[in-house]
């Protein structure tokens, strides 16, 4: 089942609300935070209620998706740029709370599996995800096993094509990425994916048409226990009615 709201921006006051909860109730949570441009309303919301609730963040620990490799954490298309640029600076939060794959480590395989293991430490309470048109949560594309821990992966062309707008020159987009993989995500307490927008609806319906297999790596989530699958109206264009509970403004 998919909850539907109208638009981004009532999704971002919902998802914020969501975190904003879950910090009060246990001030120490471990988010695990997503990029793309999917998540801008999100932690738009978020901070306006941070600010409104004067919530102190300081027991809150952060863990990302996901790096390109290659980009140093001051290019602006870096998921450190985006993290920074959009939620870190404009919060109280320490750097040492915020926590992302190193895409510049020079061992990528040690580096995934440190990261890893700290994420089996910190047990992440909420996970935030995004989607890819072919149906990558993280970067994990499709054909990742299910058993997958962080790691490299080589980014699909239909990849390349969707995030090279960000690039302003698209051989300056990296061909690789480190993400946590499947198993990682779905050992999060709570996985939220959010996805919005008429250019979502088709892989909205190949979610849900989908048996749970590596090919859909977003189809995984099916099987979590505590998942919420939030989109709004242009992205459930392609999807019965039955499927959608639809949320009032
Ligand atoms: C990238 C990220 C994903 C994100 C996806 C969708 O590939 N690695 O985590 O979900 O983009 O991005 P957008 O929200 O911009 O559509």
């Amino acid at each position: 089942m998919f909850l539907v709201f109208p638009d981004p921006e009532q999704i971002g006051s919902y998802v914020g609300q969501l975190l904003v909860k879950q910090i009060k109730e246990k001030p120490n949570s471990v988010l695990g935070l997503a990029t793309g441009s999917t998540m801008l309303p999100v932690y738009a919301a978020f901070i306006k209620q941070v600010k409104q609730a004067s919530l102190d963040l300081s027991g809150i620990t952060t863990y990302n998706l996901d790096e390109y490799i290659g980009l140093a954490p001051e290019h602006d298309q870096s998921y450190h740029f985006f993290m920074q640029d959009n939620l870190f600076k404009h919060l109280n939060i320490k750097p040492e709370q915020t926590h992302l794959p190193n895409g510049q480590a020079s061992d990528m395989d040690a580096e995934g599996k440190t990261y890893s293991r700290q994420l089996q430490a910190a047990h992440i309470d909420v996970q935030l995800l995004g989607i890819g048109t072919n149906g990558h949560i993280g970067f994990n594309e499709p054909g990742t096993p299910f058993d997958s821990i962080t790691h490299v992966i080589e980014l699909t062309e239909n990849t390349r094509k969707d995030n090279s707008r960000f690039f302003d020159d698209v051989s300056e987009m990296p061909t690789t990425a480190i993400t946590m993989g499947m198993a990682d995500i779905m050992s999060a307490k709570q996985v939220v994916l959010v996805i919005t927008g008429e250019h979502k609806a088709q892989v909205v319906a190949d979610l849900f048409n989908s048996s749970v297999n590596e090919q859909m790596p977003a189809s995984l989530l099916k099987k979590h226990p505590n998942s919420l699958m939030i989109i709004d109206e242009a992205a459930a264009k392609l999807i019965p009615a039955s499927a959608c509970q639809h949320v009032a403004a």
